[in-house]
């Protein structure tokens, strides 16, 4: 198959040892910072210091999923904070290509995304101005939630759009990704899995990350 990225969510991290967490995920593609404004998602996660603490504790690609309400009034600063790639959620803003632009102008890679009731088309006039795709596999706010097995449909119907225009974007899904599920979620065209609990689980972030290696094999 074709090669996936793995980004563990720093969401399901234990806080009080931040930078070990970090540490034990640098087997890892991408680190996945999740920004919650308690506007857009029933709940507020962390910002900017955050996120600047982990860019100078990582060399990994810092990938900022941002949940937050008009995303364009921040995106400078998430840059400057340390981001490498932020994705912005075509529900949070009434200037969707505005914020594209302004992430592109930033020079950061460039991700949009929807909530699993957002019908695909809102992402098709965008296809050719972005680098990563998010397919929100559980309604956003919370780690710990169940997979929603019609995220497959929606990969598969982006997979055959991207593929009939001969586009290389990232398929990225984000919720409920599981050792037990992974598989059939590349198989459904997906390219990068972000996992927080799985990743982040008792036996410690290593172990996690290597399950879900095993899984996709
Ligand atoms: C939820 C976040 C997810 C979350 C995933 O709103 O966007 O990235 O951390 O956590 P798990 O993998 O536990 O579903
Ligand atoms: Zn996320």
């Amino acid at each position: 198959p074709h090669p996936v990225k793995l980004a563990p969510s720093l969401l399901a991290c234990d806080f009080t040892r931040f930078g070990e967490e970090l540490r034990a995920i640098e087997g890892a593609d991408w680190a996945h910072v999740d920004v919650m404004d308690g506007a857009f998602v029933p709940n507020i996660s962390f910002g900017l210091p955050i996120l600047a603490a982990a860019r100078r504790a990582s060399p990994l690609f810092m990938d900022v999923h941002l949940m937050i309400e008009r995303p364009e009034r921040y995106l400078r600063d998430f840059a400057d904070a340390g981001a490498d790639g932020l994705t912005v959620h075509v529900e949070s803003t009434p200037h969707i290509q505005r914020a594209v632009d302004m992430i592109r102008d930033l020079g950061k890679k460039v991700g949009i995304t929807l909530n699993p009731g957002t019908p695909l088309e809102a992402l098709r006039p965008l296809l050719a101005d972005v680098d990563l795709i998010l397919v929100m596999s559980i309604n956003p706010g919370f780690g710990g939630q169940k997979f929603m097995p019609s995220s497959l449909e929606r990969l598969r119907t982006l997979r055959r759009w991207l593929d009939d225009s001969g586009s290389k974007v990232e398929l990225q899904v984000d919720g409920g990704v599981t050792p037990q599920n992974a598989r059939a979620i590349v198989h459904a065209g997906a390219t990068c899995l972000v996992a927080g609990s799985a990743v982040y689980g008792p036996d410690g972030a290593q172990a996690g990350l290597e399950r879900l290696r095993e899984a996709i094999k």
